[in-house]
Order: C-alpha cells, then structure tokens, then sequence
C-alpha cells in the first residue's frame, strides 16, 4: 500500500517506519523543515531505541521519504494517517489546532478517493467533527470514512511496542475501513478490535488514565506505608499477584511525566466537565502526582534543616529511561521547588544534556557532576544508575543524604554503604534506613557490589519457593 503519515514526531515517525518494515511505501510529512531534512539523512530528532537503524534500512531501500509539504504526502497516498501533537490548551483541554491544519491541508489537496486515519489521541466526537468540516468543504464524497486508530506505543520502547500491540483499536463508520486496515497491519500479531469512532477515542483516554490512576494508588499508598514502617515493593508485588490486579504500573515513586499522561487526564477532565459528568477520581490522580515532587524538599530539610546553598546532585532528568524527553518530567518539579530553596544543583542524565530550568548545572559525567554535593536524588530509574561507583559517590557526600525517588536499589543492597558512610537513605514507602540502623563491621576497602538484575534473594518469590 502507499500510506502517508502527517507529523513526524515520536508517534508519527515510529509508525511511517513501522509500516515501512511491513513492506508499504511511505510518506512521511512535517511542517518542521530542518526535522525533514535531517530525517532524509537517517537523523531522527529524538532518541529512540532501534528506531535509527530501521530508519537508515528503508531510506536505503527507498521505501520511506520525507517532505515537508503535507500537500505532496496527500496528493501521494490514498490513505492518509494523521500523526500530529495534540498538546494541552490553555483551558485544560486538547490543543487540536494543529490536527485542523493537518485537515485544511488534505482538503485543499484531494482530489481523490481517500481514508484518513486519526491517530493523534483526539477529545471523543473528534472524528466525527472532522467528517463534519469535509461534508461543509463538499469534500465528503471523496472521503471514504474518518477512522480513529489510536496509539498505544511508549517512549523508550516504542519500536518494540509497534511490531507488539496488546490490540489494535479501530473506530470506524464505513464497514470497508476494517479490512483497509487489516492489511495496513498485516503481519502484525494482535487482537483487531472494531468499534464506533467515539468508543475507540474514549478508550484511549481511558487507558491512560487509568495507568495513571494505578500509579497515582500505589504512590498514595507508599506514604502510608513508610509511616507504618511497611515496604510498598513487597505490597506491589503482594497485590500484583493477583491476576485481577496485575503487577504492570504499581512501582511508586516521585510520580508520573511525559507527554501524555498529564495532558490527557486534564483533556479528560476538560471534555467530561462539558458533559457534566463529574469526574472525581481524575482530580484525585493528578492531585497526588503534583505533591510527589514535595517528599523530596521535605526530606532535604529533615535531614539538612536550611538548604541554603547545600549542593545537591539529581540523578535522571528525563520523565523516564530510555528517551531524552523531558515533558513534564518530575524533575522539573523538583528542581523549581529545591531551587526556590537555595540549593545549588547539579545534574546528570545519561540522554539529557539541556535542561531549561536556569541554574541548574548539566554534567556528561557523573563523577564531576558529583563534586562539593551532599545529597543524591535519583528522579528517573535509569538501570545504569545501579552500576554508578556508589562507594566512590558516597565518599563524597558523608553524612549526606541519598534520596531513592525510584526504589532503584533494595534496601539489604544499599544498608551496609550508608552504613559505612554515615549516610541517610531515603526512598519510597519503606522503611528510612542511616543513622539509626545497626551499624554492620565493613572493610572500608570492599567495593559496593550490587547483585545481578535478576537476584530475588530480597524478594518474597524467593522466599515462595523456598516454601
Ligand atoms: P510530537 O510533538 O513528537 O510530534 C508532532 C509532530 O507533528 C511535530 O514534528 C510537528 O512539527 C508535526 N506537525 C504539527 N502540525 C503539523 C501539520 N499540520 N502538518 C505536518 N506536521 C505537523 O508528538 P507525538 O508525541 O508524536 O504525539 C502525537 C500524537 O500522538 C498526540 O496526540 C499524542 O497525544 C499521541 N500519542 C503520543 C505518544 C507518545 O508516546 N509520544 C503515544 C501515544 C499517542
Ligand atoms: C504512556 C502509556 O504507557 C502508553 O501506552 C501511551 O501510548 C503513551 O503514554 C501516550 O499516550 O503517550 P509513556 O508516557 O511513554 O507511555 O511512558 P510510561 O511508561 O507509561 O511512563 C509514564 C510515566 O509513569 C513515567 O514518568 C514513569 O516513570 C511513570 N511510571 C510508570 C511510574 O511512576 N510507575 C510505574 O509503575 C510506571
């Protein structure tokens, strides 16, 4: 098939490259001119795993091209696939400004029979808004249906989650568009589900919201439990087991970020306001995100008193591993609140090397970001983190305080180093370790050795099977 996609930013470009690999011609449009123009040389604007190299293939294959004339993408393909932001409006709702200009642009460009595909993640009653505006363009007879396919890739894994949906949601009105599809997906190993257009854009916004309110409920409940002296890992991994449960999107932490989560529940919030169908548990979600930032100020000025001028470290900028994106990221939170403070911040990401909170200082390696620090806040769970020279980076910040904002380490692997060190160890909803724990004998010379990715001898499986 030739298929053109309008927006190539991560959704877009991860989809243009996709259907690229599943063996269909390929336009991919964006008003950006320099972002087209890198993409024509195989530079993609942000860091996706796998994504480059599969980029590089199909250029060289000539399967995939790039332009930023959305015109020439419309005029190419008769299926056209609408890929473009849809941020948040100043009222809380979705910005759809820049899918109307996707919209002008295919009806002032065909001329011929043509599908659209809305992948963008779109307010319900989107599509169906969209078919409106062609029927009062007289364009209508060329449009053969206004499809919903939303989009449930992540950042940082999103090659991976494109060749391996859960499902494919379509929501459509012309009984052919299901079959277009099938074979736009073929080869594609996964459940194809069939709705109307307002059922499949609802579920969207309902699947991310309810990830967020399943991170939301494990974080509130992690302040309980460090107040009863509890482990929230265990009583994720406790209430995961059940199969109706599930243990995906129950790790607490600082809290959620991105592009997405935030934007959508307010967008969610916005349109079922306009219905008047109240909306509680949506407020109650972003509310506990909003104070997660707050646990780390707080600990700081338990554990500091004054932050007046203290030099802290955050560890990971970006709103989650694997990708360079720091749209609402917690660590801009966090670095506004501990700024406003007076602290002096350091910072290291493995991918994120500008960071527009002014004064806070970027380093490309840890060991210098590292130095006149008291403190380390680990906001982002970065795997590499682990294998940091944490001895060395203790000895740094005696008597300092190591907050874990990612429960990255167990606190059996971290206790004899904050031991040794006089350390404080703070993370989230267990027990607070340094100072007051008992005081093991160590060699100072022996290195911090953590165990291997996979050692459950923390865990309560290994204690299961023990049993
Ligand atoms: P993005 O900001 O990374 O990219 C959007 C691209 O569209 C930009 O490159 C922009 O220049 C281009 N664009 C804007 N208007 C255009 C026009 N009229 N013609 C041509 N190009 C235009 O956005 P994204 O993260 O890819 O998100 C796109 C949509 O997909 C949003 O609705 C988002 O909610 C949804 N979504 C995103 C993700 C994600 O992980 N980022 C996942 C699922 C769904
Ligand atoms: C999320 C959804 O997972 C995707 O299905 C969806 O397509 C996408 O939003 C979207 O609509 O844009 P993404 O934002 O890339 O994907 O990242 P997630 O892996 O969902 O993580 C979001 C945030 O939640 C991160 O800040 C992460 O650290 C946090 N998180 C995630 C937790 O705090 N705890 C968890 O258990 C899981």
């Amino acid at each position: 098939m030739r298929i053109s996609v309008i927006g190539a930013g991560y959704v877009g470009l991860v989809t243009a490259v996709g259907l690229s690999s599943l063996g269909h011609l390929v336009i991919c449009a964006d008003k950006n001119e320099e972002r087209i123009n890198r993409l024509r040389r195989g530079i993609i604007p942000f860091r996706e795993n796998g994504l480059d190299e599969k980029l590089q293939h199909h250029l060289d294959q000539s399967n995939i091209s790039f332009t930023h004339d959305t015109g020439i993408a419309v005029r190419g393909s008769n299926v056209l696939i609408i890929a473009v932001g849809t941020p948040q409006a100043p009222d809380g709702n979705a910005d759809l400004s820049y899918l109307w200009q996707a919209v002008d642009e295919i009806a002032s460009n065909t001329m011929e029979k043509k599908t659209i595909i809305v992948k963008s993640t779109v307010p319900p009653g989107t599509c169906d808004q969209i078919e409106q505006s062609l029927v009062s363009r007289k364009i209508d007879s060329l449009i053969l249906d206004v499809v919903h396919n939303p989009e449930f890739l992540r950042q940082g894994s999103a090659v991976n989650d494109f060749f391996n949906p859960d499902r494919i949601i379509i929501g459509c009105k012309n009984e052919n568009s299901p079959s277009l599809l099938q074979n736009m997906y073929f080869g594609l190993q996964s459940p194809f589900l069939v709705y109307d257009r307002s059922t499949a854009e609802l579920i969207k916004y309902a699947s991310n919201a309810f990830l967020a309110l399943k991170i939301s409920f494990i974080n509130m409940l992690s302040d309980l439990s460090e107040k009863l002296g509890a482990d929230i890992e265990q009583i994720s991994e406790g209430i995961g087991m059940d199969k109706r449960i599930g243990s995906a999107f129950l790790k607490a932490g600082i809290g959620y970020g991105g592009s997405c989560f935030p934007k959508d529940i307010r967008a969610m919030q916005h349109f079922a306001a306009i219905h008047h169908i109240p909306m509680p548990l949506l407020y109650a979600v972003e509310e506990i995100n909003a104070q997660r930032p707050e646990l780390i100020v707080e600990a700081c000025k338990q554990h500091f008193g004054s932050l007046r001028k203290r030099r802290i470290l955050l560890l990971g900028l970006a709103f989650k591993p694997f990708t360079d994106d720091i749209r609402e990221s917690p660590a801009l939170a966090v670095s506004s609140l501990l700024l406003e403070q007076g602290v002096e911040l350091h910072a290291y990401d493995p991918w994120v090397q500008h960071f527009p909170v002014q004064n806070v200082s970027c380093f490309q390696d840890p060991y210098q970001a590292i130095e006149g620090c008291e403190a380390v806040v680990l906001l982002t769970d970065w795997p590499q983190f682990r294998q940091l020279n944490w001895e060395r980076i203790c000895r740094k910040i005696k008597n300092g305080l190591i907050f874990d904002g990612r429960n990255q380490f167990t606190t059996n692997e971290i206790m004899p180093l904050i031991n040794r060190h006089a350390i404080k160890y703070r993370s989230i909803g267990r027990p607070n370790l340094g100072k007051t724990a008992i005081v093991q004998q160590f060699n100072e010379e022996t290195l911090f050795m953590l165990p291997e990715e996979n050692d459950f001898t923390n865990s309560g499986l290994l204690k299961k099977a023990a049993l």
